[in-house]
């Protein structure tokens, strides 16, 4: 596995690899990876000849009051796991060469960046697409690679890749979860013992919302209030919201068909937890 710092070096080594006829694959990460980070990675060996991971914990994503200075760091041991996985070269950029003196060019994708997590985190979803638009144009990936636990990034990107043309092809990879059901975050990191048993809630909820669709609930006003009801019932748990949504335009769906998201974000303690589902709704016989 080639290592690379500088926008031109990883230039260097996807133009080589795209000389010998290699398709390029890009795993876009924050580092500190995990068990769901190494699935995206060996999807994207699976399905290409030539593996770029972007480690770069990018503060343009990041509140005034966020855990941008703590957020977990760990680039030796992301550089093992990114090996084992299947990379062939990680990019990570230091700050200034991502965003060198004088950047001052936005992406933002209207509308779908400011509901859910983009109502809680203002900006935040703006500082994701610029980020990913500017990986997008270093790596020229034909596919990227994103989790589905940050659902609504990926709903963000796919946007800004149709309204910008970007000639890219987005996977999507399900959720990776530990034993109990919670999905794998490097924030998980931050949990004391108690707050990790905790944080089960959100899982356990989803869950819940899926056995009462399955038992004949439609309406999706009702679902969310059951949803809340069950997560405040988890005293170390403070709900932030809790969306029965489209899985296209994010809108809340009133009469529940067809496939709808369902989305929670809730701090626990003080790290906020994120998890989706996308559950089938039965068509009445
Ligand atoms: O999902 C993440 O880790 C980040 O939002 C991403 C896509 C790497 C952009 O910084």
């Amino acid at each position: 596995m080639e290592l690379a710092a500088t926008v031109q070096g990883v230039r260097q080594l996807v133009g080589d690899a795209r000389a010998r006829g290699l398709s390029i694959g890009l795993v876009p990460t924050m580092g500190f990876l995990h068990e769901g980070h190494a699935e995206l990675i060996r999807r994207a060996r699976a399905d290409c000849g030539f593996v770029v991971v972007t480690i770069f914990v990018n503060p343009l994503q990041f509140g005034p009051r966020e855990d941008l200075e703590s957020y977990p760091r760990d680039l030796a041991r992301d550089l093992q796991v990114a090996a084992v996985a299947g990379a062939d070269v990680v990019f990570y950029p230091a700050v200034e060469e991502m965003y060198p003196p004088g950047f001052g060019t936005h992406v933002d994708v209207h509308g779908l960046g400011t509901v859910l997590c983009g109502a809680s985190r203002p900006g935040h979803f703006g500082g994701v697409a610029t980020v990913v638009a500017k990986l997008f144009n270093i790596v020229l990936p034909d596919r990227a690679y994103f989790g589905q636990k940050d659902y609504q990034q990926t709903v963000v990107l796919r946007r800004m890749v149709r309204d910008l043309a970007f000639d890219i092809e987005m996977v999507t990879v399900p959720t990776v979860r530990h034993e109990d059901g919670l999905a794998m975050s490097s924030r998980n990191a931050y949990l004391a013992t108690a707050e990790r048993r905790a944080a089960t809630v959100l899982h356990d909820s989803l869950e819940m919302a899926r056995h009462r669709i399955l038992a004949g609930e439609r309406d999706g006003a009702a679902l969310a209030a059951a949803i809340r009801e069950r997560m405040e019932g988890e005293p170390l748990a403070r709900v932030d919201y809790v969306a029965v949504a489209d899985p296209d335009t994010l809108a809340p769906v009133t009469r529940l068909e067809g496939t709808v998201l369902v989305a929670l974000a809730a701090f626990v303690g003080r790290t906020r937890l994120i998890d989706n589902a996308l559950i089938d709704v039965p068509a009445r016989g």
